[in-house]
C-alpha cells in the first residue's frame, strides 16, 4: 500500500474536533473510528487524545509512554512529536493522553496564550493531513482552545426529543466563547430505531447524519481495533464511513 502523504495546510490540511459538554455521548468512539476512515481516505492522520481518561489510545491498544508528559506540550513547549506513537495501521498515529492532562485547563489559563493549541495543530499539520481531537466533556479554556484550533466541530448527540435543544446549547456555548467559530456538525449517536423516541429524534432532524447503536461499536473496546478493521461490513461501520465522507464534503466547502 502506498504511504499516505501529509498534506500541508495550503493543500487542505484540517483539524476536526469531536466535542460535547456532555459525557458518555460517543466522542471517543467517533474520534477513534473517524480517524481510521480518514487514514483510509489517504490522509496521514493524527488522533490527539485530550481527555485524561485516555480512551482513544486504549481503543488502539496504546498507552502514554511516560506519565505526566502530555501536558508539558502546552506548559513547557515540549515537542508533541516526541510523544506521538504509531498504531498498527498505516497512516494513523496517536498522541495519547495521560493523567497530567487533567490539570491542563488551569495550565492554559496560567500560560495565557489563547491560541496555544491552534499553534500546535498548525505545526503538526506539516506532517498530518488530518488531525482528529478527542475532547473531554468540559466547557473551559481547553474547549475554547479546541474551538479556535478546529476547522470543523462534530457534536455526537444521543437521540431524544431534546436532541435539537441539546445541540443548540452546545452551539450557544461555543459561540459565546469566541467571536468566530468553525462549522459545527450535529450527529445522532447510538441511534436505536426500535425505540419510538429515537425514531422521533431522527424524523425531527432528517438532515443530521447518524451512527446506530450496535454491538459492533462496543466491540471496538474488546478488540482494541477500529470498527472498519474488525467489522467492516457492519451497518455501523458503513455509517462511520459515510459520516467521514460528509466531513470531507464539509471541509471541501470551506476550501472552495
Ligand atoms: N453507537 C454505539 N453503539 C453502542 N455503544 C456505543 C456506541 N457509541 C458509544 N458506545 C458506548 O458508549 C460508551 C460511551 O462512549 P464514549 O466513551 O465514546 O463516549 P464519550 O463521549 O467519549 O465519553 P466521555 O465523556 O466519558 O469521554 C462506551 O462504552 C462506548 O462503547
Ligand atoms: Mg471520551
Amino acid at each position: 500500500m502506498q504511504e499516505p502523504d501529509a498534506d500541508r495546510p495550503s493543500s487542505g490540511g484540517a483539524t476536526i474536533a469531536i466535542y460535547s459538554v456532555k459525557g458518555g455521548v460517543g466522542k471517543t468512539t467517533f474520534a477513534a473510528n473517524l480517524a481510521w476512515y480518514s487514514a483510509q481516505g489517504g490522509h496521514r492522520t493524527l488522533l490527539w487524545d485530550l481527555d485524561a481518561a485516555g480512551g482513544s489510545g486504549f481503543l488502539y491498544g496504546l498507552e502514554a509512554k511516560g506519565s505526566g508528559l502530555a501536558e508539558e506540550v502546552f506548559s513547557r513547549d515540549r515537542s508533541p512529536a516526541k510523544l506521538i506513537q504509531r498504531t498498527a495501521w498505516e497512516g494513523i498515529d496517536i498522541l495519547p493522553a495521560d493523567e497530567s492532562i487533567r490539570a491542563l485547563d488551569a495550565q492554559l489559563m496560567r500560560i495565557g496564550k489563547r491560541k496555544r493549541l491552534a499553534r500546535l495543530t498548525e505545526e503538526l499539520s506539516a506532517n498530518y493531513g488530518r488531525i482528529v481531537l478527542d475532547c473531554p466533556p468540559v466547557m473551559n479554556e481547553l474547549s475554547a482552545q479546541v474551538v479556535r484550533a478546529a476547522d470543523l466541530v462534530i457534536v455526537p448527540l444521543p437521540p431524544s426529543p431534546l436532541s435539537a435543544r441539546a445541540f443548540d446549547l452546545v452551539v450557544r456555548e461555543i459561540s459565546g466563547n469566541t467571536r468566530r467559530h468553525p462549522p459545527i456538525l450535529p450527529v445522532l449517536s447510538m441511534l436505536d430505531l426500535r425505540r419510538a423516541l429515537h425514531r422521533q429524534a431522527r424524523d425531527a432532524n432528517p438532515n443530521w447524519p447518524s451512527v446506530p447503536y450496535a454491538s459492533a461499536v462496543e466491540q471496538c473496546a474488546v478488540h482494541q481495533q477500529p470498527i472498519g478493521v474488525h467489522s467492516p461490513q457492519s451497518p455501523a461501520a458503513q455509517q462511520f464511513a459515510r459520516l467521514w465522507r460528509a466531513i470531507e464534503a464539509k471541509l471541501a466547502e470551506r476550501a472552495g
